[in-house]
């Protein structure tokens, strides 16, 4: 649906370069809900405005649904960004219009013809969940409910990918699930490709199928939001799963730790502490827990131990050959020889 070849951003600030995108290659499925993650100034928005073209590449090529993006006229483009919808962190309503103007507004943009509006106006609402609420005015609304009007608007010109740029920052946790639920609902009643920008981890963990994470302009890893979890690779994605699970253990209890300190994860049926309790019995070695989470990333479990092993060396290494073996997933943190 979306592709990025080699591109590169740069923008100019006080005679100095910018350099927002580095050589950012990333394809986006036809009915994926697909996450960007990354800190501030990472180049997230940056990426996301080059699929509707509010900003053009420095070099390399943007694809969506086949058009390449640098080679059409301003008309194609115009037309290929009706196909796009999007939304906001602030909304973006028009304060003075009702919402059903509000949505009136994108319909005009769209060319749709003014017969049409009050039987579309009354489909947009029903689709968002906001019957009801026509002749309210956004300053009558609550935030989730400034959303929904948003996406309303947004989906308007019945477009086949939604840009949701930090979409759900300015909303508290339990509105947040319920505007997650919305946009995966609407997912999977119209096939709609939804790319969504956040820095929080757990908006990924809800709805996200892949996830692109983003550091200093480039794209870092990508992979499923479950391998994500399971098996980040880059310390800047290890370090958002950390966070998520509240795994990170204090320098404190870290250093005062005796033996090999180790990470292992552990997914599905096979729990960690089965796979452990077997490993002191076989290898007479002492295991203690030092801290420990389990979680479940859209249904599936997945749960994260810290422990340190103490016993002779031989058998500790055995042990962790072993363990290895059985969990695939382990990393020793440190090692007090
Ligand atoms: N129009 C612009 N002119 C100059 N620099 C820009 C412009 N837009 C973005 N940048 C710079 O490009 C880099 C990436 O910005 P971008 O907005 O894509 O980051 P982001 O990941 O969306 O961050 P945030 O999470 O804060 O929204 C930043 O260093 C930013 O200052
Ligand atoms: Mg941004």
């Amino acid at each position: 649906m979306i592709e990025f070849a080699q591109i590169t951003k740069q923008f100019v600030r006080d005679r100095t370069p910018i350099f927002a995108l580095n050589d950012v290659n990333l394809t986006i499925e036809q009915g994926e809900i697909f996450g960007i993650i990354g800190e501030s100034g990472a180049g997230k928005s940056t990426l996301l405005r080059l699929i509707n073209g509010l900003e053009t590449p420095t070099s390399g090529t943007v694809t969506v649904d086949g058009t390449n993006l640098s080679r059409v006229s301003k008309t194609a483009l115009r037309k290929l960004r009706l196909r796009v919808g999007m939304i906001f962190q602030h909304f973006q309503l028009i304060q003075s219009r009702t919402v059903a103007d509000n949505i009136a507004f994108a319909l005009k943009a769209a060319g749709v013809k003014r017969a049409e509006f009050p039987k579309r106006i009354q489909e947009l609402t029903a689709l968002v969940g906001l019957e009801g609420f026509e002749t309210n005015y956004p300053s009558q609304l609550s935030g989730g409910q400034k959303q929904r009007v948003g996406i309303a608007r947004a989906l308007a010109n019945n477009p086949s990918v939604l840009l949701c740029d930090e979409a759900t920052s300015a909303l508290d946790p339990v509105t947040t699930l319920q505007i997650l639920d919305l946009l995966k609902d609407l997912n999977a009643r119209l096939g709609l490709t939804i790319i969504l920008i956040t820095h929080e981890i757990d908006v990924v963990k809800q709805i996200c199928h892949r996830v692109a994470v983003m550091a200093h302009g480039e794209v870092v890893e990508v992979a499923s939001t479950y391998a994500i979890f399971s098996q980040a690779k880059h310390p800047v994605t290890k370090h958002y799963v950390d966070t998520a699970l509240q795994i990170e253990l204090p320098e404190r209890i870290l250093r005062a730790a005796p033996g090999k300190i180790i990470r292992l994860q552990f997914t599905g049926e096979k729990t960690g502490e089965s796979t452990l309790s077997e490993a002191i019995k076989q290898f007479d070695i002492a295991v203690s827990i030092l801290h420990g989470k389990v979680d479940y990333i859209q249904d599936v479990a997945f749960g994260v131990l810290i422990v340190s092993l103490t016993g002779p060396t031989l058998q500790v290494n055995r042990a962790l050959t072993w363990l290895e073996a059985q969990l695939h997933a382990i990393e020793v943190i440190q090692d007090v020889a």
